[in-house]
């Protein structure tokens, strides 16, 4: 076990150091020139561009990810895409029609919910794809086509790699979707000139591992945080509280910033952590505005913005931040989880906890 960690202490870092890696076995053979080629999808990307809706079905870490591509793909597509989480779903037998195109993410392809949730869009018409990590995964084998995320084995429990790597299939997706519209060409091969150089970027942000532990050390004994983010970030709040809840067993939520006033903000005093993620993007002036609402109910704020904005970004108070490189706005969500993932990891190791198998937790579900 130790020779499979190399020169890591566990799986969780490991696959936290990786993903320049993962990243570009992702891409492998899929990007041609200024083009996205899905093999997988060839015979069904015509019947995926004329349905009238696509669904996201997923669990956990894998549901965020596709929460995160969601606003490229309805930008690229123009065909409304809606978000599932499989047991919810399922709970209200929610309507799934023949025109509609169901795509499955599961880094096991073996979520028990998923694969029930898989079950009842192929009994309702659906068209089926799947998004996974696992080749020869029930997931794989049940839906009609699919992509395979290729990240390589991911023994942590908390998913990190495959994380990124679903995401970048989903942004491809979207290319590869969009592809016949000469209205967004230009916009595709600036995404696509991001992709190629994406696990450049991500090398370059795993640069901030000693800036995330000491910024773990200050935060090793409190007991919430709050994780505020919108737009495509929205997904990443998520993620990042959900890496910090589920190994480093630390309440934290992550929360929409455009509901703020809706309740969150009654939580904010002086001692309550919260990170803001106000990377460059549309939604940047607006969590400007968050910011600074924040710091006028004295708020204890992490903000997370782009290299060179700190500043700008936290000119109405005190703040420590997180300065990270900026990349296409569809692409950022790639770059701004890893900060997070590694401050989980640190805060884990700090507080002592099992990094790779936390309490409780398994890494496939395969009951309900
Ligand atoms: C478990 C794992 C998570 C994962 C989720 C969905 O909860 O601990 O890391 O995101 O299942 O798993 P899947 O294999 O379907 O992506």
């Amino acid at each position: 076990e130790q020779i499979k960690k190399g020169n890591y202490d566990h799986f969780m870092q490991k696959e936290i150091h990786e993903q320049p890696q993962s990243l570009t076995t992702t891409m492998r053979g899929r990007l041609k020139g200024k083009s996205v080629i899905l093999g997988g999808l060839k015979d069904d990307i015509k019947t995926i561009r004329h349905s009238r809706r696509i669904i996201f079905i997923g669990c956990g870490t894998s549901y965020n990810a596709a929460l995160a591509a969601r606003p490229f793909l309805e930008e690229l597509s123009g065909i409304p895409v809606t978000m599932e989480i499989a047991s919810d779903l399922l709970d209200r037998q929610g309507p799934v029609y023949r025109e509609d195109t169901a795509v499955f993410v599961s880094q096991s392809g073996e979520t028990a919910d998923t694969l029930l949730a898989l079950d009842y869009a192929l009994e309702n018409g659906a068209l089926c794809v799947g998004i996974t990590n696992t080749v020869s995964s029930t997931l794989a084998r049940k839906t009609h086509c699919g992509v395979h995320i290729n990240a390589g084995c991911e023994i942590g429990v908390a998913s990190t790699k495959a994380y990124t790597s679903q995401i970048v299939v989903m942004i491809m997706l979207a290319l590869d979707i969009g592809d016949d519209k000469v209205s967004t060409k230009q916009r595709r091969e600036t995404i696509i000139d991001g992709l190629y150089n994406l696990p450049n970027i991500v090398r370059e942000v795993l640069k901030l591992d000693t800036a995330m532990k000491d910024l773990a050390e200050s935060l090793m004994d409190e007991k919430s945080l709050l994780v505020f983010g919108r737009g495509y970030n929205y997904a990443t709040a998520l993620e990042g509280a959900l890496k910090v809840k589920e190994v480093a067993l630390t309440h934290s939520e992550g929360l929409l910033a455009g509901e703020m006033k809706h309740g969150p903000l009654a939580l904010v005093d002086e001692t309550l952590p919260v990170i803001v993620i106000a990377t460059r993007d549309g939604c940047f002036s607006k969590q400007q505005s968050v910011i600074q609402q924040l710091h006028a109910r004295k708020g204890r704020l992490i903000v997370m913005c782009s290299q060179g904005d700190v500043s700008l970004a936290c000119s109405t108070g005190f703040c420590r931040s997180i300065e990270v490189p900026q990349v296409e706005d569809c692409l950022q969500t790639v770059i701004n989880i890893i900060p997070l993932q590694l401050l989980s990891y640190h805060l884990t190791v700090l507080r002592g906890y099992d990094v790779d198998q936390p309490r409780n937790l398994a890494k496939s579900v395969t009951t309900q």
